[in-house]
């Protein structure tokens, strides 16, 4: 026979273990599946916010950078698309479109060409400084080097280059005055994904000027970069919406 204390304090201990119990039930996380939903999210949304840096690679005036560049801040892609212009590297220190890139608070990096024994040994260090910044997408405006392959190699799928000539026509130098030579009743621009092959990777954007009678290759190529300073942001901008968005 259990004394009545014995039994009391069984029936308080049961109690407490049955409260106890009650308690966890009540408190414990959500169920695997709704935590593992909610985690996506955060993740999801976390992705969305992360900054995507673009780079860009300019040796002469940059008027095509600077498009990008006033199209990013007037365009809000910051906000709308989380991408950003992080820095403008030229192979040239007299490169115009340098100043432009401080002008706007854009980080600006010089690496001589000349400096580098060979075009490998140039790519390898001009890889590393692009690298600093993280590049979700490296823009090629007026970049006046042929590149390695193991430079489109490292950034494969993330690589622009513009173009001026309607590609696949007249591709390489002196677009301009071989489409008035060959009686090109229309000219323009190419937006195109940098691939191994010179001037050939997927066409993203294109762009149609007339030819005018009596044109000169110089007349020829202002009314195409007006065009260009069009296309290319856009391009720019569909490339982040299409993969991020
Ligand atoms: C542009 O015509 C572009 O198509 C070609 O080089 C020129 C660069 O001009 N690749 P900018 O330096 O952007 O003013």
């Amino acid at each position: 026979m259990r004394s009545a204390s014995k039994i009391k304090r069984s029936c308080f201990l049961s109690c407490a273990f049955v409260a106890g119990l009650s308690w966890v039930r009540q408190n414990r996380p959500a169920p695997a599946s709704g935590l593992g939903m909610g985690l996506a999210q955060v993740c999801r949304d976390n992705r969305a916010q992360t900054m995507k840096n673009i780079v860009i690679l300019i040796s002469g005036s940059g008027s095509n950078m600077a498009a990008i560049v006033r199209a990013a801040e007037q365009g809000r892609w910051g906000e709308r698309l989380h991408a950003h212009v992080a820095a403008v590297v030229s192979n040239r220190a007299d490169a115009q479109g340098l100043a432009f890139a401080k002008d706007h608070g854009i980080p600006t990096a010089v690496l001589d060409h000349k400096a580098f024994a060979s075009r490998e040994d140039f790519d390898a260090a001009l890889m590393a400084q692009i690298d600093r910044f993280s590049p979700d997408l490296v823009v090629l405006a007026g970049f006046m080097r042929i590149l390695t392959p193991a430079f489109v190699a490292h950034y494969a799928g993330r690589l622009l280059n513009i173009h001026p000539s309607l590609l696949p026509a007249f591709a390489g130098l002196n677009t301009h005055q071989r489409a008035i030579d060959a009686g090109c009743r229309f000219a323009g621009a190419t937006v195109h994904q940098v691939t191994a092959e010179l001037d050939h990777g997927q066409i993203l954007a294109q762009a149609v000027v007339p030819v005018l009678p009596n044109d000169t290759a110089q007349a020829l190529a202002a009314r195409v970069l007006t065009q260009e300073h069009l296309i290319y942001p856009r391009a720019v901008a569909d490339f982040f919406s299409r993969r991020f968005g």
